[in-house]
């Protein structure tokens, strides 16, 4: 994709799942990669990989985003490399599956963190130098959990409605900037997010998983083409706008029934 060559794209979470597929299909637009997560070894292993694959610029930036000031560190230290970022992708996040009361209040904070709070610290202090140059792109992951509430996914389901909402509203805003927005809606992928949220693979509502890279080819595309909401495969249509549609109690029902343990 054109649009991304010579570009300096930042990828969070891009130790696993669908933050490694975009960095490969970045390095092969030509882009250079800012890559960071948590995991240094798992970021390391990427950067050297793509660098002999690509031969493209690849810098290696640790952060973990739930910390307070995460954001703000990672943002010094990308300043510090002397480093531009032309195009962010906010594509760290975890969820929990499981009743609301399960789940730790360490573990909720944490979550708003890094699937909002850093979210938009990154896209607050990156978008000035965008603006400045009248040019660059924000790529939010949310996701199809955003569409509508979901009992037993309670707080994940709100975050990610969150980055849909904040997208659309930024897509707006920027009209006439240069600088694309666009919110990517997966349906379920096959990455590490299961295992971490605790999701149980067998249930109906995760079969047909989709693979990382094909969700990372629409997301980049829909950013390219600065589609506001993207999804991840033309059949979440049906989903989408039935949530437009279906009484929330209706859907708070199918929605429990999917989740429920
Ligand atoms: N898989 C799905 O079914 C699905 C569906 C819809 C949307 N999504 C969304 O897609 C995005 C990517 O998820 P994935 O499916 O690729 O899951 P994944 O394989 O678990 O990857 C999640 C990434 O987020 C990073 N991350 C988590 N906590 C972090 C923290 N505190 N600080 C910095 N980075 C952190 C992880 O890196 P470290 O652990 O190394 O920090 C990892 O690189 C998420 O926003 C997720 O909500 C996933």
């Amino acid at each position: 994709m054109q649009y991304f060559y010579g570009k300096t794209v930042l990828v969070t979470g891009a130790s696993s799942g669908i933050g490694i597929a975009f960095s490969h299909e970045l390095a092969s637009y030509g882009a250079s990669l800012v890559l960071t997560a948590r995991r240094k070894d798992r970021l390391d292993a990427l950067a050297k990989e793509i660098r002999a694959r690509f031969e493209c610029e690849v810098t290696v930036l640790p952060c973990d985003l739930s910390e307070p000031g995460g954001p703000e560190t990672l943002v010094r230290a990308i300043q510090e490399q002397e480093v531009a970022v032309d195009i962010l992708i906010n594509n760290a996040g975890f969820g929990f599956n499981g009743s609301f009361l399960e789940g730790s209040p360490e573990m909720y904070q944490k979550m708003m963190q890094v699937n909002m709070g850093a979210l938009v610290m990154l896209t607050r202090l990156l978008l000035p130098d965008m603006v400045r140059r009248g040019s660059g792109g924000i790529l939010n992951v949310s996701s199809m959990a955003g569409f509508l509430p979901i009992p037993y996914f309670a707080a994940y389901s709100a975050t990610k409605e969150f980055v849909i909402n904040i997208s659309w509203s930024l897509w707006k805003e920027l009209q006439g900037t240069g600088v694309h927005v666009s919110a990517l809606c997966p349906g379920p992928v096959d990455t590490e997010f299961m295992e971490v949220a605790g999701v149980d693979r067998k249930k109906a509502a995760f079969r047909g998983l989709q693979s990382p890279e094909s969700v990372a080819i629409r997301g980049l595309r829909g950013l390219a083409d600065n589609s506001p909401l993207k999804l991840s495969r033309t059949l979440l249509r049906i989903p989408y706008l039935l949530s437009k549609w279906v009484p929330v109690r209706l859907g708070l029902l199918i929605g429990g029934l999917a989740m429920k343990k």
